[in-house]
């Protein structure tokens, strides 16, 4: 069994999970362009960053992909594909479930009003058939997977009565209980405490080894990318300026965008180091 495996990989690896070609959005109301000629890919089991300051069209990156794009907001062109599959037109890909996407205030993302145990066995339910008794075994199940102590409890637990991190690790118990083949995760520990974040991420970088599932990674600080990204995509006013291998970008950047970007990583550095 153990001489197939490999091979199989392998093949897989060749067509990306995710494939995004020429993705153009606007703004309706003037038509100014908000993402130009955007492309970029996640393999299996690849953590892929997206980085740019704010405005830059990294949160309309992940709406487009998702097809979850807010009013006013209108994609002109691109075409998407998942595992060479092309879905394109967006009920393709919002039915078939194969994306799943956690945000930067997960407290705000939750139900305030129901248990998160339920919140999590209703996607449960509905993404993978189960009855109610297995979705809510499935939900402390999948509580415990994120490493929350005591799934049991902390299922009929309120959002308010968790913390921050808690919260995050509900919306990823949530979106891997959709059992999705791609992670888009939207800056997930910018509003967490520095702490938190390298656990979040931690968990994030192992879930991606235990799943195969790929991660479409948007943040604005290097230092993530440099800690879990395999490649990086450079977003610059809805152009994507650079794209590589992390190790190349970061040690020999060849758009002056990033250069700009690593230098200001670098001054904020300096600047915590004198702190
Ligand atoms: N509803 C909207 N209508 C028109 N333009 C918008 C809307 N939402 C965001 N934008 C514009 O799209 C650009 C990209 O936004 P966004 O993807 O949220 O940036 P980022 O996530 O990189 O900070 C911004 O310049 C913003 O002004
Ligand atoms: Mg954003």
């Amino acid at each position: 069994m153990s001489a197939t495996r490999p091979a199989a990989e392998t093949t897989r690896r060749d067509v990306p999970l995710l494939a995004i070609e020429g993705l153009g959005v606007v703004a309706e109301a003037t038509g100014a362009p908000i993402l130009t000629d955007v492309s970029l890919e996640v393999a299996p089991g690849e953590i892929v960053g997206l980085v740019g300051e704010s405005g830059s069209g990294k949160s309309m990156t992940s709406f487009a992909t998702m097809g979850i794009l807010p009013r006013g907001v209108r994609q002109t062109a691109g075409r998407f594909t998942v595992d060479g599959e092309d879905v394109t037109d967006v009920r393709d890909r919002s039915v078939s479930s194969r994306f799943a996407m956690i945000f930067q205030n997960p407290r705000d993302s939750l139900n305030p009003l129901m248990r998160v145990g339920d919140q999590i066995a209703r996607i449960a339910a509905l993404h993978q058939g189960m009855s109610r008794a297995q979705a809510r075994a499935e939900a402390v199940s999948m509580l415990e997977r994120v490493h929350i102590p005591d799934g049991e409890r902390a299922a009929r637990a309120y959002p308010h009565q968790l913390s921050g991190g808690m919260c995050q690790r509900v919306m990823i118990a949530m979106a891997l209980a959709c059992r999705p083949r791609l992670l888009i995760a939207d800056e997930p520990t910018t509003a967490l405490d520095v702490t938190v974040q390298a656990r979040i991420l931690d968990l994030v970088v192992e879930l991606t080894e235990e799943t195969g599932c790929g991660v479409l990674l948007v943040t604005h600080d290097l230092g993530v990318v440099a800690e879990t990204c395999d490649r990086l995509n450079v977003l610059y006013r809805g152009d994507l300026v650079e794209s590589g291998p992390v190790d190349r970008v970061l040690a020999a950047p060849r758009h002056e965008y990033t250069r700009y970007l690593l230098e200001s990583a670098n001054e904020l550095e300096d600047t915590d180091g004198a702190a």
